[in-house]
């Protein structure tokens, strides 16, 4: 379903990114449901090209501004920057839970011309399996710092999951990592208090088998628990306005935000 939304925006007049697999990737089920998510949310398909887009263009900041040469990318899924945003002497490390992780390795040895050597594949279980003992073992630098990317994840996952995984990456990881993850607000994430517009495309993907679990509306003392010690969160009606220079109020990007945090403040230029 992402990957469908990826291939409508690549298709935009002014395209943020451009996916050249995500067609392929989608298939016809990707599509299908990506139209059923339209009926009941019809913003997400720009909600998700700003947050593509944006995290592509934090890729590009850590490794040009602040010579970031590990980009780590948890619960990959179908992504496609290992793929889209080569660089010379730079590393992508997909975590991912084994089983996602071989359909897409499979779905992948399918595309003509994908170049599946530009990852490191990583099995892991974030409910079982320590990200950071993972990625050391497959040959990811523990002393060099890392973009961690962690998109469209932690809805999915329990706060006590979240906590755990976050832990170990404050005190695994590099100091000088840097970590971004979008989130829901804490209504829409727990399905405490679900407005009746939010409701179809809730039920949808729960019905899909992946429910939402996690919602915040405030990260940040998560994160300081987990050893965080500088933390930003954009909202994405702001990321909308700066990358679409528009704002239209019925994207009504109410409970989307991302969340930056770092052990360590990061050097100047990250934002
Ligand atoms: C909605 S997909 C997002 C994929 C991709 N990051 C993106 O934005 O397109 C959710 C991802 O979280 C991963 N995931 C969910 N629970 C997980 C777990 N317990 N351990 C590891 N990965 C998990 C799934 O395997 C899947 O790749």
């Amino acid at each position: 379903m992402v990957c469908a939304y990826r291939a409508r925006a690549s298709r935009w007049p002014s395209p943020l990114f451009v996916d050249p697999w995500a067609d392929q990737l989608a298939g016809k089920d990707g599509h299908a449901m990506a139209r059923d998510i339209d009926l009941r949310f019809p913003p997400m398909e720009v909600w998700l090209a700003v947050r593509v887009a944006y995290l592509d263009r934090l890729v590009g900041i850590a490794v040009d501004r602040l010579s970031v040469r590990q980009i780590v990318i948890l619960g990959a899924g179908y992504d496609t920057r290992a793929a889209r945003l080569p660089r010379a002497g730079v590393r992508f490390f997909e975590v991912d839970h084994p089983a996602t992780q071989a359909a897409k390795c499979a779905r992948l040895a399918e595309l003509d011309g994908y170049p599946i050597d530009a990852a490191t594949y990583v099995r892991c279980n974030f409910e079982t399996d320590d990200p950071v003992d993972r990625l050391a073992a497959s040959g990811f630098d523990l002393h060099e710092p890392a973009f961690v990317i962690w998109e469209g994840v932690v809805s999915y996952l329990t706060e006590d999951v979240i906590r755990s995984a976050a832990s170990r990456l404050a005190t695994g990881l590099d100091p000088r990592s840097l970590l971004a993850f979008e989130f829901l607000g804490k209504n829409y994430g727990t399905g405490a208090k679900v407005q009746p517009a939010d409701v179809g495309a809730r039920t949808y993907i729960g019905d899909l088998g992946e429910p939402i679990r996690f919602g915040s509306d405030d990260v940040l003392p998560l994160l300081y628990d987990c050893g965080f010690r500088w933390v930003r969160v954009h909202d994405f009606n702001e990321l909308a306005l700066e990358l679409l220079h528009d704002y239209q109020r019925e994207r009504q990007f109410r409970f989307q935000r991302l969340a930056l945090a770092a052990v360590q403040a990061p050097a100047a230029g990250w934002p």
